[in-house]
């Protein structure tokens, strides 16, 4: 078997990285291994549970199915980077202020398809919102209380909403 690492470039949370990687790792080992991004999630490493999303180019990806090999090059952005120096992302906020959020191993993947989804849709109905996290499992909150926040945000409590929060 082929063991030498290969040499990979891509954006992550605004910042260009260089790693060094088997080309058979995938995305998700890659942020969590070699860039200590542990944020992102393992649940069932199949494309499932949704609890390794992040957004790629802003679109939500299952980062354990994807290998290095074809995020490189690519924008990735992880729960590590919704904060910036002007504080959480509203959509976080909303997550704490609606308690959506209990054990928190699904929430990182929650969140970067919701803003996914409203990144696309900002007026996304309450239909198009649960459509939009059918890829992602939450064992603890029935998701009611996570269609509520992603809805506040959507309706303007946390101010005018903002796609471009951060570079993606
Ligand atoms: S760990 Fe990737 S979808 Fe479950
Ligand atoms: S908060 Fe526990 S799995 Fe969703």
């Amino acid at each position: 078997m082929y063991e030498e690492k290969m040499r990979f470039e891509l954006t992550v949370n605004g910042k260009r990285q260089v790693v060094y990687a088997h080309p058979s790792k995938t995305l998700l080992e890659v942020l969590r291994e070699e860039l200590n991004l542990t944020g992102t999630k393992r649940g069932c490493d199949d494309s499932n549970c949704g609890v390794c999303t992040v957004l790629l180019d802003g679109k939500a990806v299952k980062s354990c199915t994807m290998l290095i090999v074809q995020a490189a090059g690519h924008k990735v952005t992880t729960i590590e980077g919704l904060e910036t120096e002007k504080g959480l992302h509203p959509l976080q906020q909303a997550f704490i202020d609606h308690f959506a959020v209990q054990c928190g191993f699904c929430t990182p993947g929650m969140i970067l398809t919701a803003k996914a989804i409203l990144d696309e849709n900002p007026d996304a109905t309450e239909d198009e919102i649960r459509e939009g996290l059918h890829g992602n499992l939450c064992r603890c909150t029935g998701y009611k209380s996570i269609v509520e926040a992603i809805e506040a945000v959507r309706d303007g409590d946390y101010g005018d909403y903002v796609i471009n929060w951060q570079e993606v």
